[in-house]
C-alpha cells in the first residue's frame, strides 16, 4: 500500500499529513523539486507516527514511484489573489511534460491522482503523456466543490452535510454547474423538502449558495493565500475508495467519451471509483438547462486543451 507524492507543497504535504492520520497506506513516499523541502516534510511527518499508524515516510526520487497504487500529483504553480485557474496552464503544463513520464517509467501499472490546477486541463494532458488507460488518470475535480456545495446547503437548511445530497459537474472552475434537478435530502427533492417543512424554497438563495461554492477558492486565498485542508481530504477520500477497492460514488474528473455528445475532455461527473480508478461514469437524467451549461463548460476546457497541442 505505497502512495507516492509529487509536490509537497500546501495540498500535497496536507495530503500526506491527511493520508498518515487515516493509516490506509504503509508506506508514503515524498517527491518535490525542492529536495530539502520533502526531506522537512517527511522528517515532521514520521514525528507523528508515534501517535498514529506505523508508516514508512521518507523523501524519495521518482524511482520510488514503483509499485504505488497511487500517485497524487501536487506540483506546480498556485492561483494568485484573482487568478483564474486556467491561466495556470502555460506553467504547469510545461512541468507536466517533465514530470509525468517520470512517475510513469517505474510504475506503468499504478493510478494517477491529480490535483494541480487547472485540474480538468492537465488530467487530459495526463491522459496523454503518460500511454496509461483512461481509467488509471483521475483529477480531484469537483470533489472539491461539491464538499463546498453540501456544506453551504447543509446549513442552510439545517440537516449534516454528509446527508445532503448534491453535485457540482464540469469544470473545477468558473464554468463548474450545480445540479439542482437532483439535489436531495432524505430523496426528497429542495422545493419537496421544504414543502414537507412548511419552508419557501428560494430560488435566488440557492442561487447565492452555488455562487459562494464557486467563488470560495477566490475568497480562502484572499484571506490566507491558498486553499488545502479541504482539498486534501478530498484527494484522501478518492485515495481510499481505490486502496479499500469502495466503488464509492465520487464527483471526480476523468476522460468523458460519449456523455450527452460530448467526448474526448476530461471534466468531473459521479463517478464509481474502485480499485482500478474509474470504474464507470454515471449518466443522470439532466434537466435542458444544466446540459446547456455542461456543454459550455465542456467548450471552455476543450478550448484550452487545444492550447497545449496534446497530439
Ligand atoms: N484540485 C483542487 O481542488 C485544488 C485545490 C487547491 C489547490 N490546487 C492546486 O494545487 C497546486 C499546488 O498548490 P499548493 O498550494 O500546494 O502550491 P505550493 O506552491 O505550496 O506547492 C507546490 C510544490 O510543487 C513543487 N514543484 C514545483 N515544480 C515542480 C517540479 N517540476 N517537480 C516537482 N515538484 C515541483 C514546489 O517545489 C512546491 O513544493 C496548484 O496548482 C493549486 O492551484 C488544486
Amino acid at each position: 500500500m505505497r502512495v507516492a507524492v509529487v509536490g509537497v507543497g500546501n495540498v500535497g504535504a496536507t495530503f500526506a499529513y491527511a493520508l498518515l492520520l487515516s493509516g490506509f497506506a504503509s508506506e508514503i513516499v515524498l517527491i518535490d523539486a525542492n529536495r530539502a523541502k520533502a526531506e522537512g516534510e517527511a522528517m515532521d511527518l514520521n514525528h507523528t507516527v508515534p501517535f498514529t499508524h506505523p508508516t514508512r515516510i521518507w523523501a524519495g526520487d521518482y524511482a520510488d514511484c514503483a509499485g504505488a497504487t497511487v500517485t497524487v500529483l501536487a506540483a506546480g504553480a498556485n492561483s494568485k489573489p484573482g487568478e483564474n485557474r486556467l491561466a495556470l496552464v502555460e506553467r504547469n503544463a510545461a512541468i507536466w511534460r517533465e514530470i509525468v513520464p517520470k512517475v510513469v517509467k517505474p510504475n506503468p501499472d499504478g493510478i494517477l491522482l491529480i490535483a494541480t490546477n487547472p485540474v480538468d486541463v492537465l488530467t487530459y494532458a495526463a491522459w496523454k503523456l503518460s500511454g496509461l488507460p483512461a481509467c488509471r488518470v483521475i483529477g480531484s475535480g469537483t470533489i472539491l466543490d461539491t464538499s463546498r456545495f453540501r456544506y453551504l446547503l447543509s446549513q442552510h437548511f439545517g440537516v449534516d452535510a454528509r446527508s445532503m445530497h448534491a453535485y457540482i459537474i464540469g469544470e473545477h472552475g468558473d464554468s463548474e454547474v450545480p445540479v439542482w434537478s437532483l439535489a436531495n435530502i432524505a430523496g426528497m427533492r429542495l422545493p419537496e423538502f421544504c414543502k414537507a417543512q412548511g419552508l419557501g424554497y428560494e430560488p435566488k438563495e440557492m442561487e447565492k449558495i452555488f455562487e459562494q461554492t464557486r467563488d470560495a477558492a477566490y475568497r480562502i486565498i484572499e484571506r490566507k493565500g491558498a486553499t488545502y485542508y479541504a482539498v486534501a481530504a478530498g484527494l484522501m477520500r478518492i485515495t481510499q475508495a481505490i486502496l479499500r477497492n469502495q466503488s464509492s460514488v465520487l464527483s471526480i474528473s476523468s476522460l468523458i467519451e460519449d456523455y450527452y455528445g460530448l467526448s474526448d475532455v476530461c471534466f468531473s461527473l459521479p463517478t464509481v471509483v474502485d480499485r482500478g480508478g474509474v470504474e464507470r461514469l454515471l449518466r443522470l437524467e439532466l434537466s435542458v438547462e444544466e446540459v446547456e451549461q455542461l456543454r459550455h463548460s465542456a467548450e471552455v476546457l476543450k478550448t484550452t486543451i487545444r492550447k497545449l497541442s496534446l497530439n
